[in-house]
């Protein structure tokens, strides 16, 4: 199979990015990481990609006053990359208009939260404030709104009384996020997922229900 050209971006620990590298290596997703793009020059996953031996840059946020610069500087080196997918991976900026129109579709986030609960940030910190029964995390294409693309994928724990939002977060990551987002993109890398009408297809047909850990193969579980 041909392997797909991937670009992941970061901007902090890169705990997701370290399980895209694994998987990439091990050969469950099909693809090449081009590039590794960070929004920090302190952004420890820096650090991850060189170990793998993957290309690694810094696009620094701070370096552009507005943030339709960042986009299009953003898209430009993208360009260049001609990636087949992209994968934000803990990349704190919203993208706007230049990246989306050229990569919309070809775009996945992951979000530590149930969407459409809770996008944005302290999300763990919110589900405890409000008492919630249930946690979890979701893949979803990026779209111009804020953590609102069509959902791929979403996993969910069941919250313990003692669960404080230190111990949600890393519940969030250990059992969803490291399991969810290597399966989305080893799909998006195969050709199994696409974005028709801003609706989310799997294999030909459209997702009316975000897949959940159910779905998983049994190499991502
Ligand atoms: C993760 O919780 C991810 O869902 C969110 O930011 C966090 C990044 O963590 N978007 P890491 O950089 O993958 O360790």
């Amino acid at each position: 199979m041909k392997r797909a050209r991937l670009v992941c971006l970061i901007s902090g620990r890169g705990r997701n990015l370290a399980a895209l590298l694994a998987a990439v290596a091990d050969g469950r997703i099909p693809a090449e990481v081009v590039a590794v793009i960070a929004s920090r020059a302190d952004a420890a996953g820096l650090a991850l990609a060189r170990a793998a031996g993957v290309e690694s840059e810094v696009l620094a946020r701070e370096a552009f006053a507005a943030r339709a610069d960042f986009d299009a500087a953003l898209a430009q080196r993208l360009r260049k990359l001609a990636p087949d997918l992209i994968a934000l991976a803990g990349f704190m900026h919203v993208l706007g208009s230049d990246c989306l129109d050229a990569f919309e579709g070809r775009m996945l986030n992951i979000h530590p939260s149930l969407l459409p609960k809770y996008p944005g940030l302290h999300t763990h910190r919110r589900v405890r404030e409000a008492n919630d029964a249930e946690h979890g995390a979701t893949v979803h294409f990026v779209g111009p709104e804020l953590d609102a693309g069509a959902r791929v994928i979403q996993g969910r724990f069941t919250i313990a009384a003692d669960d404080d939002e230190v111990r949600l977060a890393e519940r969030a990551m250990n059992e969803v996020e490291l399991k969810i987002y290597p399966q989305a993109v080893a799909w998006m890398a195969r050709g199994e997922l696409a974005l028709v009408k801003g609706q989310a297809h799997f294999r030909g047909r459209r997702l009316d229900e975000v897949m959940t850990m159910d779905d998983l193969e049994d190499a991502f579980r």
